[in-house]
């Protein structure tokens, strides 16, 4: 019978056999997996394990701080963010192609991950110690499906905390590796990591970038993450967090339209809602939900969001269209 606090020990047991005295490098996305596998390392070897964070600019709102504040306090994990904003949107200017988005996302995230990498092992150089280890939150379903091959792996180059290069010549600390998501949940919960970031939902690598459609500048990132903000928030308020697979908020940043607001007429910007019930994300339905949940994030919205004069819904089910929009 499967318990919680019996898979931590038995984990912490075996990850300070593996690691010894070495230092422990985390990449920490602020997803359920890489939160649960950095604090599960935590747990086995304390301040050994250093966790990175790039914030890359493309983040939902509230998503730094979360991880910086209440992340930290829940774990005492030792962390490092990142601050390439900068970077990121600079290689962003003028891309509006997807795949190009993605790959540059891609590329960034390496480079800004392996710049703090040298920098800890020099540091752990200096002080006569090894990093030799990489966190990785690998689960269940992902083992399987890499060794499955066929699928529709060509369709978007996906981009993960995983996938980083080994150059460095790192040995893998993968401890979800043989549990699913509910269980990896499960012990989030019990290691006391918020249920803000254990109960998320998916979120792609390249963040809000892959939601703007066209170029991805720092105004339109500052209106897709008010606009988001609002449609979580009403979500999460009317229940729907646990019957939804996910809800991207997409900007359409190059399509206007003639609105009247306030005091006379507007040409904004429309965001698209793309609340979707799925399985395991292969496939997907467009989710009912409750008109008024929808009246109440559209007037939210286009109350608040002064660049956004129209909501609209995505009702395409997965195939023909993705999840997301790039
Ligand atoms: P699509 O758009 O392919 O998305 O139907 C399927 C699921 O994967 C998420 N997604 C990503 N997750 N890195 C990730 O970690 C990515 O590059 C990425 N792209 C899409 C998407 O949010 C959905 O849950």
């Amino acid at each position: 019978d499967w318990n919680s606090g019996n898979v931590i020990a038995e984990q912490v047991e075996r990850i300070r056999a593996q690691v010894g005295d070495a230092r422990v490098i985390s990449a920490m996305s602020g997803g359920v997996d890489s939160a649960v596998s950095t604090a599960l390392v935590h747990k086995a070897i304390g301040d050994q394990l250093t966790a990175v964070f790039v914030d890359h600019g493309l983040l939902r709102k509230g998503e730094r701080e979360q991880v910086e504040r209440d992340y930290v306090a829940s774990t005492g994990v030792r962390l490092i963010t990142v601050d390439a904003e900068d970077t990121f949107l600079g290689h962003l200017a003028g891309v509006t192609d997807p795949e190009t988005k993605r790959k540059i996302i891609g590329r960034e995230f390496i480079r800004a991950f392996e710049q703090v990498q040298r920098d800890l092992v020099e540091e752990a150089r200096a002080s006569g110690e090894k990093v030799k280890f990489l966190v990785q939150g690998t689960l269940y379903p992902d083992v399987v499906e890499s060794g499955g091959g066929a699928g529709t792996a060509n369709i978007k180059s996906h981009h993960n905390v995983g996938g980083l290069p080994d150059d460095l010549d790192f040995d893998l600390i993968e401890p979800l590796r043989t549990l699913f998501k509910d269980e990896v949940r499960a012990i989030g919960r019990e290691l006391g990591i918020p249920d803000a970031i254990v109960g998320r939902q998916p979120f792609p690598g390249p963040g809000l970038g892959i939601r703007i459609i066209g170029e991805v500048t720092r105004e339109r990132l500052e209106i897709l993450r008010e606009a988001d903000a609002i449609a979580r928030e009403e979500l999460t308020l009317a229940g729907l967090d646990q019957t939804i697979w996910q809800c991207p908020v997409v900007l359409l940043a190059d399509v206007r339209s003639v609105g009247v607001q306030g005091d006379g007429r507007t040409y904004g910007h429309p965001v698209v809602l793309r609340p979707v019930s799925s399985e395991d994300a292969m496939t997907a339905d467009w989710t009912r939900l409750p008109y008024d949940v929808l009246a109440k994030i559209s007037n939210r919205i286009t109350n608040e969001v002064r660049e956004v004069n129209r909501v609209v819904l995505d009702v395409t089910s997965k195939p023909p269209a993705t999840i997301e929009w790039e």
